[in-house]
């Protein structure tokens, strides 16, 4: 393993690299929480769910019946089972077709919620996550789907974050959330609705206004490209998401160092290899992949120590939002695209090596 530091990439700059990084960066938030729900000491869970014994939940305020699982999970006995069924998550196009293939509690009229349904369920008072644990347990703080599409833009649907309860779009094809089915007729006007979506008729900046991404107050709305705009032409993985990595080799893009343009990226092309992966191929982490976009105390050492076996990573941690899914799944790809870390057959390194 050598560190054979490459300069860094030529400083053309253009309007989208500084808007990537600055997402980029403004998005690294800390990962989802391992912790415990918090709710204000005044919440009083378990009361408004009518439990029917089989897996499903009545809301009386809105008339519908929920699964207290996710899609994926099994309902046995008294709780579901499989908690770790993170494998379990769909993209928005897969979600849609799921509800053809169950039967549950005795019916096969489940389908996914529509955001306003989705929303209703929602406590916005707790975080960690956003909702009765009681009636729903094991609900990760991570995205749920609605089936309501966004707007004007076929390629997105709106989803909640449950950690926070808060709505925003995201891209149909790309991203696997986790899904909960509904059945029975949603009586919307009982609801304290803030949950109000925004339609998107028109405009296109009205729909960059309403994704919950972009200030809708400021007038630069007019002038900026819409995603699929500004990506035509960017080259995609084979779930159909952008290949940034590929994107900056070719030269589509090129990312200012900071936003003043100033500065440079230190890059540093290092290889680990990451062995504890089971039958699964080995892992390997390139480190010029990464340090084109991020420094060494994006990730050093917060989130690992540099050291090599230094961090006790594995696949639950990431898709609990530790470690590499600090980024991957969020503002990197996919937890689910398993074979662009997964990539070094096993059988190629000696077994000792990590
Ligand atoms: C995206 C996250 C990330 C960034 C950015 C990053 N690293 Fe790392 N680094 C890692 C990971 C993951 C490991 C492996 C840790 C392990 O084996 O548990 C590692 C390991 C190391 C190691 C230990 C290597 C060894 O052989 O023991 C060093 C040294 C290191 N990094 C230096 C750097 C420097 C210098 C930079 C900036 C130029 C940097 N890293 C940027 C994630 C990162
Ligand atoms: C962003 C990179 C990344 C992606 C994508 C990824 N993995 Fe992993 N995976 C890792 C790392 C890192 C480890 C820990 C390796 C280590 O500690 O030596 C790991 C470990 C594992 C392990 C070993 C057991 C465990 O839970 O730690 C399995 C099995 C596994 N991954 C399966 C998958 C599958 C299946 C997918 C796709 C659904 C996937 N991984 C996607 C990075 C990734
Ligand atoms: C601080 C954020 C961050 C962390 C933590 C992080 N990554 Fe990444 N990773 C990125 C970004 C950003 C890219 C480039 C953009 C993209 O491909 O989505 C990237 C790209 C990659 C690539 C390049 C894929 C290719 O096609 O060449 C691999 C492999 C990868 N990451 C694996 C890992 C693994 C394994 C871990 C955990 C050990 C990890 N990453 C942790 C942000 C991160």
């Amino acid at each position: 393993m050598t560190a054979i530091p490459r300069p860094p990439p030529a400083a053309r700059q253009r309007a989208i690299a500084c808007v990537l990084l600055a997402v980029t960066l403004a998005t690294l938030t800390p990962g989802m929480s391992t912790a415990a729900q918090k709710c204000p000491a005044t919440v009083v869970h378990g009361q408004r769910f009518h439990d029917n014994g089989d897996g499903t939940v009545t809301d009386p305020v809105t008339g519908l019946v929920w699964m207290r699982c996710n899609v994926g999970q099994s309902w046995i006995g008294d709780r579901c089972t499989d908690p770790k069924a993170w494998f379990v998550m769909y993209s928005w196009k897969e979600a849609v077709k799921l509800p053809e293939k169950i039967t549950f509690a005795g019916r096969n009229d489940w389908r996914v919620p529509s955001i306003d349904e989705l929303a209703s369920i929602v406590d916005s008072r707790c975080i960690d996550p956003s909702i009765d644990l009681l009636a729903f347990p094991t609900t990760p703080s991570w995205y749920y789907w609605s089936s309501t599409p966004f707007g004007d833009n076929p390629e997105y649907a709106w989803r909640i974050d449950f950690r926070t309860g808060k709505e925003n779009s995201d891209l149909k094809s790309s991203v696997s959330y986790n899904i909960r089915l509904v059945r029975g007729t949603f009586t919307e006007s009982t609801v304290a609705s803030e949950s109000s979506t925004p339609v998107g008729q028109g405009a296109k900046a009205e729909g960059l206004a309403a994704d919950g991404i972009h200030d809708p107050e400021t007038a630069g709305l007019e002038v900026l490209q819409t995603p699929e705009e500004g990506l035509t032409g960017f080259p995609r993985t084979a779930t159909g998401s952008i290949n940034w990595v590929q994107a900056l080799e070719i030269g589509v893009i090129d990312p200012r160092p900071s936003l003043s343009g100033d500065g440079e990226m230190t890059v540093m092309d290092l290889d680990i290899i990451l062995a504890d992966t089971r039958s699964m191929p080995r892992v390997r982490f390139p480190h010029k992949a990464h340090t084109q976009w991020l420094t060494c105390s994006n990730c050093h050492p917060q989130i690992f120590v540099p050291k090599l076996g230094a961090n006790p990573i594995s696949m639950d941690a990431n898709l609990l939002g530790n470690y590499c899914g600090r980024c991957h799944g969020r503002v990197a790809f996919s937890l689910f695209e398993c074979d662009r870390c997964h990539s070094v057959p096993l059988g190629q390194l000696p077994s000792d090596q990590r």
